[in-house]
């Protein structure tokens, strides 16, 4: 594997391959006082932020951290991105610089494509605008299967802002190669135009469902995956009010009751408590927010195992 750009691409075999090795230095981990690997003595990783960001941007840092690389963080507000310097010309400044990966987020969809065709770097994409963010989507697959056991036949439901998010897309394409049954639920004004077919992009793919009524999906599903509305991406009003979203399509308690017995809650982060998820929804046994966060940085030791060191030195 040279780059990690998305989860539309990624065959079945490696995905679970990614979250195979995830699993192990997970366990390898466990329990150690000191959480230091030597894989990546000598690597370098640079991050390239252009949006916002708490886990991704810190997880991916201790993910290279406690593999040995050296980490170099960038932020596009800090750096002479604020001169005028194109994300090319910054690209090309990070290779002759030595660095081994770049992990980007950009607010363009297709940036981390683009780099990857102009840099002789591993890139990772960190999130592109509402495209794609594949370590989100792998992160979410390892929280499920540690939940769940398997994804094969299950369902899924996705609830909220599908439009805009990036978190969605990457989790339709991942969740239906993993063999999940993937269920939207959104207001009409927050789900793409022929978002039924997408999960016939995937090689024996098949199509997502969609509904507007989550108290009627919620007894069907094995777990639900919260969006966060990103304001920051909407040109408009797409519903009336927070209140009336709440309303429809909040994860309350009451509706938490109608989930079977087994089935988790997910949320990428940041939450809007109160809005998309109850305070005592996010904070009960039946979340895995906090397991979501603490899989992340296996995850992405995984991807940069995967990408940096696989090839010479097996586990
Ligand atoms: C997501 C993102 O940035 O796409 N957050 C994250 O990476 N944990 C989701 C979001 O911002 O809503």
């Amino acid at each position: 594997m040279r780059h990690l750009l998305s989860t539309a691409d990624l065959p079945r075999q490696a995905a679970t391959a990614l979250l195979d090795t995830a699993e192990a230095l997970k366990k390898s981990l466990l329990g150690r006082e000191v959480h230091k690997l030597p894989t990546l003595r000598g690597r370098t990783v640079v991050t390239l932020f252009y949006e916002q960001s708490t886990r991704t941007r810190a997880s991916f840092e201790i993910a290279g951290k406690w593999m040995s690389a050296d980490v170099v963080n960038i932020s596009a507000g800090e750096s002479s991105v604020t001169k005028g310097e194109s994300l090319r010309d910054t690209a090309f400044t990070l290779a002759a610089m030595g660095a081994d990966c770049v992990v980007i987020r950009h607010p363009a969809s297709g940036a981390a494509h683009r780099l990857a065709d102009w840099v002789p770097t591993h890139v990772i994409n960190a999130g592109d605008g509402s495209h794609q963010h594949p370590t989100q989507a792998l992160l979410d697959a390892a929280t499920l299967r540690d939940r769940l056991g398997t994804l094969n036949g299950r369902t899924v439901t996705i609830v909220g802002d599908v439009l805009h998010s990036r978190v969605a897309r990457s989790n339709i394409d991942l969740l239906i190669t993993l063999g999940a049954h993937v269920h939207l639920v959104a207001p009409p004004t927050l789900l793409p135009w022929g978002v039924e077919n997408w999960g016939i992009r995937q090689a024996h793919g098949w199509p997502v469902t969609v509904g507007h009524d989550l108290d009627a999906a919620l007894p069907g599903t094995d777990a639900v995956m919260l969006l966060r509305v990103q304001a920051e991406r909407m040109r408009g009003q797409f519903f009336p009010s927070a209140r009336e979203y709440s309303i429809n399509y909040g994860l309350t308690e009451a509706r938490l009751a109608l989930l079977p017995e087994h089935a988790v809650v997910l949320h990428p982060g940041p939450m809007l408590r109160g809005m998309e998820i109850a305070h005592s929804v996010a904070d009960s046994p039946r979340a895995a927010i906090t397991e979501q966060v603490r899989n992340g940085v296996h995850v992405r030791m995984a991807v940069l195992y995967h990408l940096l060191a696989a090839q010479e030195d097996q586990p």
